[in-house]
């Protein structure tokens, strides 16, 4: 799970998704997939550089926050923004600045790739993943 998240016009935008996926080390690609009926992405998509944030055990809370249709979708999250107007999630166990490379329509989703500008990483905090919808750890 990750939050995708930048600073829009001074605004935090933002969204959580479980498709998100690593696919080249040189150069450094990740993915996800978007809905097409997503009303955040086009407003997300419009700055330089996004913020990823791999969400860690603590953060089930903040997948429904950032998820939610309406209200703060910041609400109880302690957020940093860079220059570039990536915004990350504090607490969460990876950071990915990064910037669009491509858009690939899929469906009724789009597959975004992502160049990665940045990584930072805490070790301390373990990822957690959606899957058969129940938020689980990854094995030791
Ligand atoms: C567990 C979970 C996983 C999600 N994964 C994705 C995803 O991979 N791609 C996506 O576009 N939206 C995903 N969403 C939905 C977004 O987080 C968010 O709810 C949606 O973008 C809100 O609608 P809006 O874009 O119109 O504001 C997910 C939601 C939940 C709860």
């Amino acid at each position: 799970m990750v939050a995708i998240a930048a600073e829009v016009n001074g605004v935090r935008q933002g969204l959580a998704a479980s498709t998100f996926v690593p696919v080249s080390l040189d150069p450094p690609l990740v993915s996800f997939c978007v809905q097409n009926t997503s009303t955040t992405w086009p407003v997300l998509k419009q700055v330089p550089l996004l913020g990823i944030s791999v969400l860690g055990e603590a953060h089930d809370d903040a997948v429904r926050t950032l998820a939610a249709k309406t209200g703060d979708r910041f609400a109880g999250l302690t957020t940093e923004s860079n220059d570039g107007g990536a915004v990350f999630i504090r607490g969460t166990s990876v950071w990915l600045e990064s910037a669009i490379e491509q858009l690939i329509p899929a469906g009724d989703h789009t597959i975004v790739v992502l160049r990665v500008s940045d990584v930072r990483v805490d070790p301390e905090v373990e990822p957690i993943v959606f899957h058969r919808s129940v938020f689980r750890r990854l094995g030791a």
